[in-house]
Parts: C-alpha cells; structure tokens; sequence
C-alpha cells in the first residue's frame, strides 16, 4: 500500500476526489495533505475527511525558494510517502524540491498537454479555436508542466463557451482521470489513461 502527500493551495477539489478514491482494494492511502496557503479550503476538506494536514506559508521564507522547499520537503518527509501528488498546487518547484521526489510525483494540469502550459489555459484553448480540450495526469519534472503523460482526458469546447464554462466542463474529468492515474502509478503501471 503506497502513501500519498497530496499538495494543495486551494479548494482542493482533485484532493477530495483522490482521497475519496483511496479505500478499499485502491493501491494507495493519504498520509498527509499540505497547502502553501493557511487557510486554503481543501484544509479543512482533508480535516473532515481525517486526513493529517500541514501548512508551510511560503510567506514565512522572504526571497528564500530554497529555505521554503527545504521546510517543505522535511514536513512531507515526516509522513514517509512513496508518492506526492500536486493538486492545484501553485507554487513553481526548483530542482531542490524536484530532484528530491524525482519519479515519486504527479501533478494535475487543465489542458491537453503539450499545449498550454502555465496558466490561463481554457482561455487559451478558446482564443486558439481548439475545438477539444481536456485535463492532462503527468510525472512532475525539470520543465514546467512538461514531464510524461500519464493520462488526459477530453471534453468538446462548445460555441458560447466562456473560460469559466469550459473549466466547469473540464473539472469533473480531472477528478475521474486522476484517481484513475494514481492506481496505475502506485502499482508500477505507466500506461497512459485515456478518458472518455
Ligand atoms: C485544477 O483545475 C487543477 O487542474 C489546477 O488547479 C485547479 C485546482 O482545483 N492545476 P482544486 O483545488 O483541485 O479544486
């Protein structure tokens, strides 16, 4: 049975969603969840849920990433997890944080990687004229948002669609494809899920 720190700095939504889905013959369990953010609403999920949290405030760490990972890193490690999924985590991770979980940690992204990386994505997606966009499951690497893909998921972008309808259409997939992903990825399995 692997354990899992899951990372969040918001409503933690695809936090639930993994936590719920880790019962029973699921290869996994929650060890601990954490957020950059006091205060961000997933907490307080995770508490109901009773699951461990934690918070390291990246505020308490001024201009210092490093001093920040290093707080990070020892809190998680407190828990000894096999895997760290981030899950609307908002923080951009250096190699000191990166090279520590190297092929331990996954990380939910809002479009059909490779396209959009970084922020803003539905908007993008609609601007470009795509007529499909979706969620992506990915090892978490050196390159932002551009390690490998371990499962997307798509949705059609309808005419009228706003940024707002379109991640509404697109939230509901990342909580099925990523607890669909994390079984496969406790179990050794990397073949790439694929939803619908
Ligand atoms: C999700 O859209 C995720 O893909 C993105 O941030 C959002 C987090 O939502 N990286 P939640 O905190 O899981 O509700």
């Amino acid at each position: 049975m692997k354990r899992v720190a899951i990372l969040i700095s918001g409503s933690g939504s695809n936090m639930v969603s993994l936590v719920e889905s880790m019962v029973g013959d699921y290869p996994a369990r929650p060890a601990l969840v954490l957020s950059n953010v006091p205060g961000a609403g997933g907490l307080a999920k995770a508490d109901a849920l009773g699951v461990e949290t934690a918070v390291v405030d990246h505020r308490d760490f001024p201009k210092d990433r490093e001093a920040f990972e290093n707080a990070l890193i020892s809190r998680i490690d407190a828990v000894e997890p096999d895997i760290i999924c981030l899950a609307g985590f908002m923080r951009i991770l250096t190699p000191v944080f990166l090279s520590h979980y190297a092929g331990r940690m996954l990380n939910i992204h809002p479009s059909l990687l490779p396209k959009y990386k970084g922020l803003n994505t539905h908007a993008r997606a609609i601007e470009a004229g795509d007529t499909e966009a979706g969620c992506s499951v990915h090892e978490v690497t050196a390159e932002l948002d551009g390690g490998p893909i371990l499962g997307q998921a798509r949705v059609p972008i309808e005419p009228g669609d706003t940024p707002d309808t379109l991640a509404a259409r697109i939230l509901p997939m990342e909580h099925r494809l990523y607890p669909l992903v994390l079984a496969r990825f406790a179990t050794g399995d990397r073949t790439p899920v694929e939803l619908p």
